[in-house]
């Protein structure tokens, strides 16, 4: 009879063990993990779905600036940046409003530019890259001068 005791006494451990598990895990798992209406997601908590989707909406895309900035638009794509948008360089459309529309993002400093344009061996050999302005002035013979910059030379719309 002595023998069943400790059988006996860590099966009560065993199901308080149990039983706290399902506690906390019915506590902390949120409500909609692994299943979305009759629909099993596995792990995948499906509330996420829609909580993303409400979120606002930071960048909506050049067809948005088109509405208003027409001609810029077809500019800008019928010339070397027609592949990057407006916002790239400009900041998302929520700087952009009837009350903010100063404060839009127009940086047209060299560093701007090298952020895309600068040599960098990672980069696909194909695509236009300078190594810096003094450089850039060597390679087409031209006096560099202090103070000068890409847009004295380039329209960020219609780079070339
Ligand atoms: C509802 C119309 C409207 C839309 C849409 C719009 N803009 Fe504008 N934007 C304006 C107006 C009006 C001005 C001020 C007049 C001007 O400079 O042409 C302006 C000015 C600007 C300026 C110059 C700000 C300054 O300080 O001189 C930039 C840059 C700009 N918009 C970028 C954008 C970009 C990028 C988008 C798309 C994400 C966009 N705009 C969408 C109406 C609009
Ligand atoms: C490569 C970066 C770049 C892209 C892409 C770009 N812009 Fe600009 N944009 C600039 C810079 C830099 C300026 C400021 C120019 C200056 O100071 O002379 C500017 C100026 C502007 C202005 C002020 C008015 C003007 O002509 O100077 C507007 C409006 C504008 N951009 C709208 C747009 C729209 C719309 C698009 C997309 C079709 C776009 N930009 C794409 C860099 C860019
Ligand atoms: C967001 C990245 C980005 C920024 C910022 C940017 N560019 Fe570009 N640029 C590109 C891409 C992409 C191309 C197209 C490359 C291609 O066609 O393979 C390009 C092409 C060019 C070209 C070659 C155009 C042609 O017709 O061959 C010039 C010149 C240029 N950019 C100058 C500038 C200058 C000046 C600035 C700063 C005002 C600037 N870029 C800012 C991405 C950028
Ligand atoms: C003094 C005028 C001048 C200045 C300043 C200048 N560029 Fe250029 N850039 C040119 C000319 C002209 C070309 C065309 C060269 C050619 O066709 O071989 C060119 C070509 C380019 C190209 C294309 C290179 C290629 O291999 O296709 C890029 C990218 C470029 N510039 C970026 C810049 C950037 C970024 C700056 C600022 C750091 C800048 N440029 C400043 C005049 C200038």
């Amino acid at each position: 009879m002595r023998h069943y005791n400790h059988v006996i006494r860590f099966a009560i451990i065993l199901t308080a063990v149990l039983i706290g598990f399902f506690a906390v895990r019915g506590f902390i798992v949120p409500e909609s993990f692994g299943v979305y209406g009759t629909y099993m997601y596995g792990y995948h908590r499906g509330n996420s779905d829609s909580e993303e989707a409400a979120q606002p909406i930071l960048y909506y895309g050049s067809d948005k600036c088109r509405k208003c900035h027409e001609k810029l638009y077809e500019q800008e794509s019928q010339a070397g940046h027609s592949k990057i948008a407006c916002e790239s360089c400009h900041a998302n459309w929520q700087a952009h409003n009837n009350n903010t529309r100063n404060k839009v993002l127009k940086n047209g400093s060299i560093e701007a530019c090298m952020q895309c344009h600068k040599k960098l061996s990672a980069r696909p050999a194909a695509f236009p890259q300078i190594t810096d302005i003094k450089q850039h002035m060597d390679d087409q013979e031209q006096e560099f001068e202090k103070g000068m910059e890409c847009l004295d030379c380039h329209d960020p719309h219609e780079p070339l």
